[in-house]
């Protein structure tokens, strides 16, 4: 999900780890003895000591020297992998997994508790925000994004949410405000971010009421028509922001009016899914031009940059990264083919290629206990280097990874691995390695949350040393304690590793990620939960009591909390191979093309 992520990031992020340099450590000193006169017990006690100290200084110049990542970081088996957090999280036994398809079952009790923690969020909303874009949880109100109105931010993102849960009542009063909304707005809105939770939100919401409720679509028809002037540029690259009222593209000043490709290339299962419910091709053209602009562009191995033109359709050299700006554009590939119902091959050979660049270019091992990691390509900084700093946003490639490899069909585990293709098998160890990098950030934290960036050491010493293989940056020794953390310590209720712990445990079965989904929900319940209703990030993941942030963010209702119900519900709820989910968590039936839509493709 997540690309706005952007917005809460800090405006620079703080710079590259660099190289390890092989500094000499402190302990590497070992003084000038003078001759020992008379050897006394308490002198060879002594020296013994000295010795230990020159052998442990040399051990860290070895570590030092070897700890350069591996370029290319190969997946052979689960034993390649590092064994899965400790202590916080269980083991994975292969003689406890179930037989291979054996039905998912409800976990009555866990899913209740997830409903319960739903129903003290969305009630506090209601109660103190009802209609507002934002919810400030601790001063108990609501602010609107823009002064022109609310545009449905909060709440229509909540909306499927409701239905899915059961809340009826109050969906029926959520509903009634959708039917009064004016998306008449005279400001400027962002093209992706309005996609992806409002329209998203308006189209899934369509569909479980039985796609009877014509004032949804009606909404979503008027709030797409009002998007669309964003597509009239040169190149059909959607401007960044749109004014809703005046419906015109508006482009991003503070990036020189460049488009994400994330932004760009996350409007696709929304915009078709509107055309295949309307008949109404000009949606599906739109963003179908879009995917043919980036798909004539040169690539590495599908890797993208982050940055494109719309006036010319080229890519700007930028930053190649997993994270914000570039994250969905690589979850969509795939979605864009289970959409279809697997017809548009274009698409698999898209996802495909990008999984194998991603795999030869941005995946690492960490220095100690091997966790496999993403890491970013930053050319326009250094073209040698690259940053070894994973966003939580990118803890969404377990997802996208294991759904490539399975289309979202149940596999045995361990697999039969005559069912895969070379790719397919790396993808489905590479993914599951991936989960469980992104677990380890939530269980070595002191909290049990993760924090929205880590970085990874160069050295095993370091990771040995504070026994995790990642760290805060800007974090200095004894500093944890301060008023103001570091940005990146933030943990803001996102979504992305329980979005994966869910098709992990659809795709596979394993009880293990019902157990670590469990971990990271009740870590957010003893930490988060607020007394008098909401939920509320946290400044400091590594800090208890911890000092939460005023804001309860959108995302909370519409995915984190989504996801997790979904994980202890059975699998007929949402069958994976019946439906895609767009990048905010708002869920889509699958379909074929077979009106128009499929035409304008041509
Ligand atoms: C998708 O394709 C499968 C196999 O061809 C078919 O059984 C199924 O009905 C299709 N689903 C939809 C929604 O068209």
């Amino acid at each position: 999900m997540a690309r706005r992520k952007d917005a809460q990031k800090p405006p620079a992020k703080a710079p590259v780890a660099a190289p390890a340099q092989p500094a000499r450590p402190a302990a590497s000193k070992p003084a000038k003895a003078p001759p020992p006169r008379r050897p006394s017990p308490l002198r060879i006690v002594f020296l013994c000591f000295r010795i230990s100290l020159c052998a442990f200084a040399l051990y860290i110049l070895y570590n030092r020297l070897h700890a350069k990542p591996a370029n290319k970081v190969k997946l052979d088996t689960d034993a390649d992998v590092a064994p899965p957090p400790q202590p916080a999280a269980p083991t994975v036994d292969d003689e406890q997994q179930p037989a291979a398809f054996e039905p998912i079952v409800r976990d009555q009790e866990r899913r209740d508790a997830i409903l319960q923690a739903f129903k003290h969020s969305y009630s506090a909303y209601e109660r103190d925000a009802f209609g507002f874009d934002d919810y400030h949880p601790i001063s108990h109100h609501g602010t609107n994004m823009s002064p022109a109105g609310p545009v449905g931010y909060f709440l229509i993102d909540s909306l499927d949410s409701l239905l899915l849960v059961g809340l009826d009542d109050e969906y029926k009063r959520a509903r009634d405000w959708v039917a009064n909304v004016n998306f008449d707005l005279d400001d400027k809105f962002h093209t992706f971010e309005i996609t992806i939770r409002v329209l998203g939100g308006l189209l899934s919401a369509y569909h479980f009421s039985g796609e009877t409720d014509q004032v949804l679509l009606d909404k979503a028809v008027d709030l797409a028509d009002r998007l669309l002037p964003a597509f009239d540029t040169p190149s059909g690259l959607p401007t960044s922001f749109v004014n809703l009222a005046q419906r015109k593209g508006v482009p991003d000043v503070d990036n020189n009016g460049l488009t994400s490709v994330a932004e760009a290339g996350t409007l696709q299962l929304e915009f078709k899914y509107l055309s295949h419910l309307t008949g109404n091709d000009v949606y599906w053209q739109k963003v179908e031009k879009v995917m043919d602009v980036i798909r004539n562009q040169p690539s590495k191995d599908g890797l993208v940059p982050i940055f494109m033109r719309p006036d010319t359709g080229s890519f700007v050299f930028s930053d190649v990264r997993l994270g914000s700006r570039g994250d969905s554009y690589y979850e969509y590939l795939s979605k864009q083919y289970l959409q279809t119902n697997r017809t548009e091959d274009t698409y698999r050979d898209m996802h495909d290629l990008a999984m194998g660049g991603i795999k030869k270019h941005l995946l690492k091992k960490s220095a100690a206990k091997n966790f496999v990691y993403t890491s970013e390509l930053l050319p326009s900084r250094n073209p040698m280097t690259g940053a070894l700093c994973q966003d939580h946003l990118a803890c969404f490639l377990g997802a996208t990874l294991l759904l490539g490899a399975t289309d979202g069909n149940r596999l045995a585990v361990p697999p039969d691995e005559t069912q895969f293709s070379e790719a397919q098998r790396d993808d489905w160890y590479a993914g599951k390695a991936l989960i469980r990098t992104c677990v380890d950030t939530y269980a070595s934290s002191k909290t049990g949350l993760a924090p929205e960036i880590v970085n990874f050491h160069l050295s095993p010493l370091k990771a040995l040393q504070t026994n995790r293989d990642w760290f805060i940056n800007s974090r200095k020794p004894g500093q944890a304690g301060i008023a103001q953390p570091p940005i990146d310590a933030r943990n803001i209720l996102r979504p992305e590793t329980v979005e994966s712990l869910f098709v992990a445990y659809r795709v596979t079965g394993d009880p293990v990620y019902r157990d670590w989904g469990w971990r990271i929900f009740l870590a957010f319940t003893a930490h988060c939960k607020l007394p008098s209703g909401g939920y509320a990030g946290i400044r400091d993941v590594d800090r208890v009591p911890v000092v939460h942030e005023d804001r309860m963010e959108t995302f909370w209702l519409s995915e984190t909390l989504k996801y997790l119900y979904l994980l202890f519900s059975e699998d007929s709820v949402v069958p994976l191979d019946r439906y895609v989910f767009n990048t905010e968590a708002h869920p889509f039936p699958v379909f074929e093309p077979s009106r128009g839509a499929a035409g304008a493709r041509a």
